[in-house]
């Protein structure tokens, strides 16, 4: 029996014990039924109390990775590692996300090193270890050296470096690297410029004004991601190298923007002044309004409006060819009918108002 508990033809001798660290988090929502769909016993942690959106028959352990205590026996009897857990510039400080992205990864690293029984281990990181200030070759390949320009990127690409580590100490480990993610129950980026959106047509405008000048944007779907992992994960040849997931498909802006403008019956209005439409100051007393009317506030409100469609960056294309070469097919190409989905979904859940 190999390190992945199959025999030598290739049958699968034990059960597959999956540990989801960040499993409380958007992205770990989606993968814990994912895995347990396909077959997995999963455990699952996070910093919070047990929450009812965890199933059942998943053994949830509240802890945190930097002082959580005991996480030997966290790791105990796990094959398959997929750590989620990280922070973002969305809702995190400087030291928050040095602490909760490096120092996490270092921790559960050991601990998993330690145990000595994990066939895989899946590193989420992200894109944002390219950075934006120095040009990189484009479509941008897993293989060139990142230069993170943002406190973000750079504690992802330092956590990335402890995998590496640990790699060359002879764990198996996958690195995966999406863009902006979006999909049912993500609360920033994509889900922030359509609550942006919501917010207006509930001030009464029909038109969304959004700057003349486009910004290509890059987003992957969560079922995707979810998917890479799982194909990725268990793929022969994975181990050892890192992986770009995303689309493969670059909308502007202002598609984008007239994506979730129709979900609201508006028109897109194109506008010189970056700053144009409601200030913060309305569109937060708005937010409150309908948060008082019984609308989830799960959402963030960015302080900017519109921010994820004005985010520019010159290494924003990057190279799908290795996701491709282990025969990886993405769903979603098409935004258009992914982002009115999420949208649908929001309003069903009251994240967003219904109209
Ligand atoms: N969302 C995206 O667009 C995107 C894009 C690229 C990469 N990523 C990466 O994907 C991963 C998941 O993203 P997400 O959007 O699902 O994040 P999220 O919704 O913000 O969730 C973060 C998760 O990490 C847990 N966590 C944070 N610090 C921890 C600590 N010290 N100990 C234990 N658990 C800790 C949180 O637990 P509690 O909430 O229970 O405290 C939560 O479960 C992150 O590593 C992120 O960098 C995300």
């Amino acid at each position: 029996m190999d390190r992945e508990g199959r025999s030598c033809d290739g049958t699968e001798m034990a059960a597959r014990r999956a540990l989801v660290t960040g499993a409380t988090g958007f992205i770990g929502s989606h993968l814990v039924p994912a895995l347990l769909a396909d077959g997995y016993q999963v455990r699952a942690c996070g910093r919070r109390t047990r929450p009812a959106t965890i199933p059942d028959e998943v053994d949830y352990r509240r802890v945190d990775l930097v002082d959580g205590g005991d996480l030997a026996a966290v790791v105990d009897g796990i094959t398959h590692v997929f750590h989620l857990a990280g922070a973002s510039s969305s809702r995190s400080s400087q030291e928050e996300m040095r602490r909760d992205n490096v120092e996490a990864s270092e921790h559960l690293l050991d601990a998993v090193v330690a145990a000595g029984s994990v066939a895989r281990v899946l590193i989420m990181s992200t894109t944002a270890v390219y950075g934006e200030e120095e040009e990189l070759p484009s479509p941008v390949p897993e293989d060139v050296r990142p230069h993170p320009s943002r406190g973000y990127g750079k504690a992802k690409w330092e956590a990335e470096q402890a995998a590496w580590r640990a790699g060359d100490a002879g764990l198996p480990v996958v690195v995966v690297r999406p863009v902006s993610v979006h999909g049912p129950g993500a609360v920033k980026l994509v889900a922030s410029a359509a609550l942006d959106v919501a917010l207006e047509h509930a001030m009464g405008l029909d038109r969304l004004v959004v700057h003349r000048q486009p910004v290509e944007q890059r987003l992957v779907h969560v079922d995707d991601l979810v998917g890479a992992c799982l194909h990725l994960v268990a793929h022969p040849e994975a181990a050892g190298r890192a992986f770009n997931v995303a689309s493969g498909v670059y909308p502007t802006s202002h598609e984008v923007a007239g994506i979730l403008a129709r979900c609201y019956g508006m028109e897109v209005v194109l506008d010189d002044d970056p700053d144009a439409g409601p200030s913060y100051d309305e569109r937060a007393a708005t937010r409150a309004s309908l948060v008082a009317a019984g609308m989830d506030d799960s959402i963030l409100l960015s302080q900017e409006r519109l921010r994820f469609l004005r985010k520019t960056n010159r290494n924003n294309r990057i190279s799908l060819e290795a996701l491709a070469s282990t025969g990886f097919r993405l769903g979603h190409a098409d935004p258009g009918p992914a982002i009115s989905a999420d949208v649908e979904w929001y309003r069903r859940h009251r994240w967003l108002p219904d109209g």
